[in-house]
């Protein structure tokens, strides 16, 4: 489309080939996945200009200005930072190889550095998307007990990983806990976005993607986006499908009614507070 990355036969890249901890996703895949996407003002621009770089390569190289490569996402659970990945990989049509750091560490500890190194090695050598989900997992073990060598090491071999990626894939690495990560690793990302809980503009603009835009539409999603304040994207859309459901089994359109029934029953403050307490 408009990328220079774009990879001309991403249905023959191996499915992450020797790399069992990695879920790759073919480019139409992450299209599939991308459909309803709300990105706010500025990180929509921030998206943009990322996509609009990635094909102007000979001109950033012209004008000796490195290309970025690396985006850091942070913010609150259920507000589209997963999802802005696959829509990355979908603008730049390259297949998405996803790692949850949490898997690496946890399932081999003593191998977590060459673990992170395979991941590298594969992205650099096929162009992709590489996206490293709960990256503040690394913050995180810093201050367990026995485990904070291992992880320094772990840290330093990421280190080391970042400053030489290099052809033609895309790192992003997504976070709830900016101010866990390491401020050196911070350092090495190109670009940064924040995410938070969406506005009331975003939330009518999401609810109405999934009640219509008739004005008798609108008025509904004005008022469900009064209710949902507070609310992530994540936790609205799980509501809007429970009250669809409840109007689908009574065999009736969908009213303000079956959204409160659905609200009360998904309760999603009581359910950020369990996950706070969790972490
Ligand atoms: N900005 C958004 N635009 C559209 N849908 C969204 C957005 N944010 C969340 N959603 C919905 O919520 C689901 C979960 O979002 P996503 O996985 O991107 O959240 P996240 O920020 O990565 O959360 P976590 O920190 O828990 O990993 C998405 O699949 C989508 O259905
Ligand atoms: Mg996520």
């Amino acid at each position: 489309m408009n990328s220079s990355k774009k990879n001309s036969n991403p249905a023959r890249l191996p499915r992450a080939k020797g790399l069992d901890m990695a879920t790759v996703y073919t480019p139409k895949e992450c299209g599939r996945k991308v459909r309803r996407i709300i990105l706010n003002g500025v990180n929509r621009t921030i998206v943009d200009e990322f996509i609009t770089i990635q094909g102007m390569k000979e001109r950033f190289e012209a004008e000796d200005v490195p290309m970025p490569s690396k985006m850091v996402m942070f913010g609150p659970p259920g507000t589209g930072k997963t999802l802005t990945a696959f829509y990355i990989a979908h603008r730049l049509e390259l297949p998405l190889v996803l790692v949850r750091l949490d898997t690496i560490i946890h399932s081999h500890l003593g191998e977590t550095g060459s673990n992170v190194r395979k991941v590298f090695d594969y992205a650099n050598a096929a162009p992709c998307v590489l996206f490293l989900d709960e990256f503040d997992v690394l913050g995180r073990m810093r201050d367990s007990g026995d485990e904070v060598k291992e992880m320094a090491r772990v840290v330093n071999t990421l280190l080391q990983c970042l400053d030489e990626f290099h052809g033609e894939s895309i790192f992003v690495a997504a976070t709830n806990l900016e101010e866990e990560l390491d401020p050196a690793v911070w350092r090495r990302f190109d670009t940064k976005m924040t995410y938070s809980l969406p506005t009331e503009e975003d939330r009518i603009q999401y609810i109405g993607l999934f009640v219509g835009s008739e004005p008798e539409a609108q008025e509904l999603s004005r008022r469900m986006a009064e209710l949902l304040a507070g609310c992530s994207l994540a936790d609205i859309e799980q509501i809007i499908l429970k009250a669809k459901r409840k109007a689908i089994i009574e065999d009736a359109p969908l009213d303000y009614r079956h959204i409160t029934g659905a609200y009360a029953e998904y309760n999603p403050h009581r359910k950020a507070v369990a996950s706070e307490v969790h972490r």
